[in-house]
């Protein structure tokens, strides 16, 4: 059995069973870039404030920068006993440059340690997800762009309501993704704090200098309080929250691709590229990914989920438990890092079928609000029209045939406000191009909605 690095006060190894147990290597090597980098940070200013000689620091940096070249070259096997990241890098730093290894864990505690590495990690993976969100909304509205002429049925209960463009559909969903970033964006402001100097819990006696510190780690400051330092993963939940949102987003987009390529809808058809095929029967295409996605939802939920009820009633300050949070946070990473690099690609290659939109627009009396506003327009009170469009609907039923269908004599007798204009008033390209109100589906309103979505994708 190996020696541990805080085994003066045992006089027994570990055993092999508790080893591998609370052993987090195999999960946590994964922040081995910002354990150094943190290291080094750390060691510069111990060596600057003359906490240790500025040799030693810089000979404890130069041993961290060789063993990063060495991980990244795949030289280094990382031992189990080591436990984790951090006490495997300080072993290693230690086995090569001697004794004053052991220097570089002074007026330091894994506890402020760990804390900073996640806060390092998740910053930058943040930026990358709000990379990939930003990807998603440019193709979402070069797609809108090419399609604000593009009929289609826009639905309530799915069951045909009003007209609408393709091009205002995308654009509720680049609404969704924008306030997706914007929630990430405030988590990693608020995430943007050195821990480093809240030690274990109750800081050091060491004269730290924390900003400069925080300054190299490029934070905005330090965080405020030694015993929140170590024992908020506030961040953490924040982004699996901000990550569960995007995730149901993408599985509402997704379940109407589904639904949208399906032969029954038929309004696009996905590139073979982004669809998959069955073993059995030889005419399938089917849309695997966007399945894919909407199921790998719940492992996000799950995540956010896994972390709210690791730090429920955990006792200030660091508590072992807390070790638990990286699977379920690198997780939700991975899975919403990886949900949005193919989704986007599958919606810049899918053929859209504007005929088939077009025609969905005209069955299903979308036009029936419509009969009612022209009445409404004419004097007579909605409620009214409502009553009266209503009743002129169940006719058409009864007939089998549309309002646009009807006779003039027919819409006469229902009321005497139609004048022979009715005919164009309800043609469902006008029923799209009137409704110009900001926020609307008029091709007008919707291009100004585009350009301000690309607007706010420039500032941000
Ligand atoms: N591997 C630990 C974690 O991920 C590091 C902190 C351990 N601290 C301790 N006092 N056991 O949480």
């Amino acid at each position: 059995m190996s020696k541990k690095l805080w085994g003066g006060r045992f006089q027994k190894g570990t055993d092999k069973v508790v080893e591998d147990f609370h052993s987090s290597i195999s999960f946590d090597q994964r922040l081995y870039k910002q354990d150094i980098r943190g290291s080094m940070a750390h060691a510069r200013m111990l060596g600057q404030q003359g906490i240790i000689a500025e040799t030693d620091a810089r000979a404890i940096i130069a041993g961290l920068e060789g063993i990063l070249i060495d991980i990244e070259a795949g030289r280094i096997e990382f031992d189990v006993a080591a436990e984790d990241i951090h006490m495997n890098i300080e072993k290693i730093l230690t086995e090569r440059i001697g004794d004053i290894g052991k220097k570089l864990h002074t007026a330091r505690s894994r506890n402020d340690q760990v804390a900073l590495d996640i806060r390092l990690y998740l910053r930058d993976e943040i930026a990358e997800t709000h990379a990939l969100l930003a990807d998603l909304i440019a193709t979402l509205l070069d797609t809108a762009e090419a399609n604000l002429d593009t009929i289609m049925p826009g639905y309530t209960h799915l069951q045909k309501a009003q007209p609408i463009t393709l091009a205002h559909h995308l654009l509720a969903y680049v609404q969704m993704f924008d306030r997706d970033r914007d929630r990430l964006a405030d988590c990693a402001r608020r995430l943007n704090r050195s821990p480093l100097g809240s030690g274990a819990l109750a800081g050091t006696t060491f004269p730290l200098d924390r900003l400069a510190v925080a300054k190299e780690l490029g934070f905005d400051g330090i965080t405020e309080n030694s015993l929140d330092g170590v024992s908020d993963r506030d961040f953490a939940i924040e982004f699996c929250a901000a990550a569960s949102l995007t995730m149901m987003h993408l599985s509402r987009f997704c379940e109407e691709i589904i639904l949208w390529s399906s032969q029954e809808f038929a309004f696009i058809e996905l590139d073979d590229a982004y669809s998959t095929g069955s073993s059995m029967m030889p005419q399938k295409k089917n849309p695997d990914v966007a399945e894919l996605i909407r199921g790998k939802t719940g492992r996000v939920y799950g995540d956010l989920m896994a972390l709210l009820t690791v730090m429920k009633s955990l006792p200030l300050a660091y508590n072992k438990d807390m070790q638990e949070d990286k699977e379920s946070l690198f997780d939700a990473v991975d899975t919403v890092k990886g949900c949005l690099t193919v989704f986007t690609p599958m919606i810049a290659t899918m053929r859209v079928r504007r005929e088939t939109m077009k025609n969905g627009a005209r069955g299903g009396f979308t036009n029936a609000t419509d009969v009612a506003d022209y009445l409404a327009k004419k004097g007579v009170s909605f409620r009214e029209a409502h009553e009266i469009v209503g009743k002129m609907v169940l006719l058409c039923v009864q007939k089998g045939v549309a309002l646009d269908d009807l006779a003039f004599d027919d819409f006469r007798a229902c009321s005497d406000a139609f004048g022979e204009d009715i005919y164009e008033a309800i043609q469902v390209e006008r029923c799209v191009a009137d409704r110009k109100v900001p926020g609307g589906p008029a091709p007008e309103a919707v291009k100004e909605a585009i350009a301000q979505a690309r607007r706010r994708l420039k500032e941000q």
